[in-house]
């Protein structure tokens, strides 16, 4: 491959995700405005690609360019386009760890956006995505692409197939509002998949499947009381929810300040509702992280509508 336009230094930005959305495990997700992270990419005169800091992750993430992230996304995308130059990579974590936020995904998409800025974008956003996904990989053990899509992308993005990747972009409405509330403890997306039954009933798949239709139908036609109907969860809910001390009463909290729906946000511990509107955000928040303060469990919460774009390129 040919590379021109190369570039002294690039930052780039992936936002925070929701990923199964309720029913959807594992093949919808949407991006957040905030919070996100950034990654630099620079040229050293040291062959191959390292990773020179990483900030705000308190040291807990791995400097080894094939177990971080960001790193083993960017390694994919140089290989792919034959390159060796030294590149140094700086990773400022504005996600929380294990949160359920998608912090491995945004990460990913950040370290791959960079170096293809970097070499003057040979490949286009679209054909990104599975360089940020060997990045989740080697992060949560699995490729599932309902974080990194939407944190490229932006919107909702339905992984119809996750191979081959076939994805469809669908629009938010205008109106739709997401408060997340993150409380202070972590739960590894590993973890949480691995705990998860291998099999599911007829019955239980047939009315999962019926929410998901419901819940893709609503998102296209705008469709507030359809979209809450539609987020319900009766497969991964049940079983994940006892990760998360007080989960029940922050649902339950969410519910009654007005959500149309609310669930884990990925694989937790991070709760996500959904509204219409911004009349009951606060008020919702503010309810929920009460429900986690009487189980003893500190928290902070974000208020975003759902980001049209994903990640990008800043400088
Ligand atoms: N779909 C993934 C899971 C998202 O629920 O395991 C992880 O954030």
């Amino acid at each position: 491959m040919s590379i021109t336009n190369i570039k002294g230094n690039v930052r780039a930005f992936a936002p925070a995700t929701v990923a199964n959305v309720g029913c959807a495990f594992d093949i919808l997700g949407f991006a957040l405005e905030q919070p996100r992270d950034e990654v630099v990419a620079r040229f050293t005169t040291e062959a191959g690609l390292s990773i020179s800091a990483v900030h705000g992750d308190n040291g807990r993430l791995p400097h080894d360019p094939q177990k971080n992230t960001a790193s083993v996304a960017a390694q994919a995308f140089l290989t792919h386009i034959g390159e060796r130059r030294g590149i140094a990579l700086e990773v400022f974590k504005g996600l929380p760890l294990g949160s359920g936020l998608g912090s491995s995904a945004a990460s990913a998409v950040a370290g791959v956006l960079a170096v293809n800025a970097l070499f003057g974008s040979p490949l286009a956003k679209e054909d990104l995505l599975p360089f940020a996904l060997a990045g989740e990989k080697v992060a949560c053990g699995s490729a599932h692409a309902d974080n990194a899509a939407p944190a490229l992308f932006g919107g909702f993005v339905l992984i119809r197939s996750a191979q081959p990747l076939d994805l469809i972009k669908i629009a938010a409405p205008e109106e739709l509002r997401c408060v997340v509330v993150h409380p202070h403890i972590e739960v590894k997306t590993e973890d949480a998949r691995r705990l998860l039954q291998r099999q599911i009933t007829l019955a239980d798949a047939v009315k999962q499947w019926g929410n998901i239709g419901g819940l893709i139908a609503g998102l296209y036609r705008a469709d507030y009381e359809l979209i809450g109907r539609s987020l319900e969860d009766g497969i991964i809910e049940p079983q994940r929810k006892l990760l998360v001390p007080g989960f029940d009463a922050v649902k339950r909290a969410a519910l009654d300040a007005g959500a149309l729906g609310c669930s884990l946000s990925g694989s937790g511990p991070a709760i996500f509702a959904l509204f219409a509107g911004d009349q009951q955000v606060q008020d919702a928040a503010a309810a929920m992280r009460a429900a986690f303060k009487s189980v003893a469990i500190e928290s902070s919460s974000i208020i975003s509508r759902i980001a049209c774009d994903g990640g990008g390129v800043l400088a």
